[in-house]
């Protein structure tokens, strides 16, 4: 029997998802010391530490059979061919890269996972050197090069270049050496002028399934350990930079301080306000500075970053819209003069009704009774299948992260809810792959 028959898992040893879930455990062990920060995760796109885990990644799908490219935008893939050289493929992956300061399993999880799903899934061709997919489709493993937008601002950059949405605009981007986007290309030895060939078509494409670590408490506070994701937040995010005047500390009476940081605490503050009244829409300011910033100067300029999301784009955008008039009054009662830069935009994307439904089946196998029903949630997180979802249809699974803790070193996962997780998603390439009759 083959995997895909009677769209069931078949001839898998339950023993294989724990080993191959200790395998998990242990790889992204290995990819968590593949850092440019001291003590820290830290891999950002395009840098040394970039091209290391590529290379661990490349090795590690072509151990499973897998053969092996890296695209025009950096993105490292490993194709599980079907049998008819011209079928459409299934994506399936994640991220490699990180915010500062990470946690493990952010992205890392989603790429290993998927590498195992070839490793349980690939049956051998007549040449027992070479594997195939069970399915009508092939079976392409992502491991996507920029997702969090940790150096450039800009998030979703690997996938975006997959979706063919590649936006010329974005060469101009700097990271906080100056280094442009354009230049880091070059030094990572690719050629901006080929991004366009990263582009895949919908029609070489059957869908993209990512399974990820839920980034908040939901599983972990019902004691599941899985859900089916309904959609994922849009985002923009913005810098913002404010104008005051630096003046002498001790000498400027309050009367006369234009202080920008004063202006950007307070928009923070306006940013919680608004944000917290609205259902689904969640404002961060992660990044803050003062300039001179100089302990006995006033602050003449403060820069900060406003991370915007929500469940649907008309909601978000009307969000901004309110957040810009008050800003306008925080700005105008200080004497501040404050401009926004849009540094990245990105719609909600609702999961595709078919994958939803094959990982809700793919979850259903797991759980004691047939009679349950797997947890749908909605992510607030952004995630790659936001790029991928304006080429092909996109389905996530959610693995239950203890305490809900994400972007932090903290984050976990365990390896029995890896090893549940791992069939799930097996079931439910299974269950895709039924529905295109293999
Ligand atoms: C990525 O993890 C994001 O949601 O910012
Ligand atoms: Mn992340
Ligand atoms: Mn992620």
């Amino acid at each position: 029997m083959t995997p895909a028959e009677n769209g069931r898992l078949a001839g898998i040893p339950p023993e294989a998802f724990p080993a191959a879930a200790r395998r998990i455990m242990a790889r992204c062990d290995e990819l968590a010391r593949v850092t440019a920060g001291d003590g820290q995760i830290t891999r950002v796109y395009l840098s040394p530490e970039h091209a290391r885990v590529n290379r661990l990644a490349a090795e590690w799908m072509r151990e499973v059979g897998m053969s092996t490219r890296l695209d025009a935008a950096g993105n490292q893939l490993g194709l599980l061919p079907a049998v008819d050289p011209d079928a459409p493929v299934l994506m399936i992956g994640s991220h490699l890269d990180t915010v500062i300061d990470a946690g493990r399993f952010d992205g890392i999880l989603g790429v290993l996972m998927a590498i195992e799903i070839v490793r349980l899934l690939r049956v051998p061709g007549g040449d027992d050197r070479i594997w195939y997919s069970p399915f009508g489709f092939g079976i392409e493993v992502a491991a996507f090069s920029d997702e969090e937008g940790t150096r450039f601002g800009k998030a979703l950059l690997g996938s975006s270049a997959i979706a063919g949405d590649w936006d010329d605009e974005w060469w101009r981007l700097a990271d906080a050496d100056g280094v442009t986007l354009r230049e880091a290309y070059r030094e990572f030895g690719l050629d901006p002028g080929r991004v366009g060939e990263a582009a895949r078509t919908s029609e070489q494409l059957v869908g993209y399934l990512e399974a990820h670590i839920e980034q908040g408490p939901e599983l972990d506070r019902r004691g599941e350990p899985l859900a089916v994701v309904s959609s994922i937040a849009s985002a923009r995010r913005f810098q913002i930079t404010v104008e005051g005047e630096a003046r002498h500390a001790g000498g400027t009476p309050y009367d006369m301080r234009r202080d920008a940081l004063l202006g950007a605490s307070e928009a923070a503050l306006a940013v919680e306000r608004i944000c917290s009244s609205e259902h689904h829409i969640i404002g961060t300011v992660g990044q803050l500075e003062a300039f001179p910033g100089a302990v006995n100067v006033v602050p003449g300029e403060a820069r900060f970053s406003i991370d915007l999301r929500g469940e649907f784009d008309g909601a978000r955008d009307a969000v901004w819209e309110r957040l810009s008039r008050d800003l306008d009054d925080i700005m105008g009662r200080r004497g501040l003069r404050w401009r926004p830069r849009e540094v990245h935009s990105a719609p909600a994307v609702f999961c595709d009704p078919l994958l939803q439904d094959v990982v809700r089946a793919g979850i259903g196998s797991t759980l004691p009774s047939a009679s349950e029903d797997p947890l749908t949630l909605f992510s607030p997180a952004g995630h790659d299948g936001m790029a991928m979802g304006s080429v092909t249809p996109v389905g996530m699974l959610f693995l239950r992260n203890p305490d809900g803790i994400s972007h932090h070193p903290d984050e976990a996962v365990s390896a029995a809810d890896v090893a549940i997780g791992l069939r799930a998603l097996a079931e439910a390439v299974a269950h895709r792959g039924a529905e295109s009759g293999s």
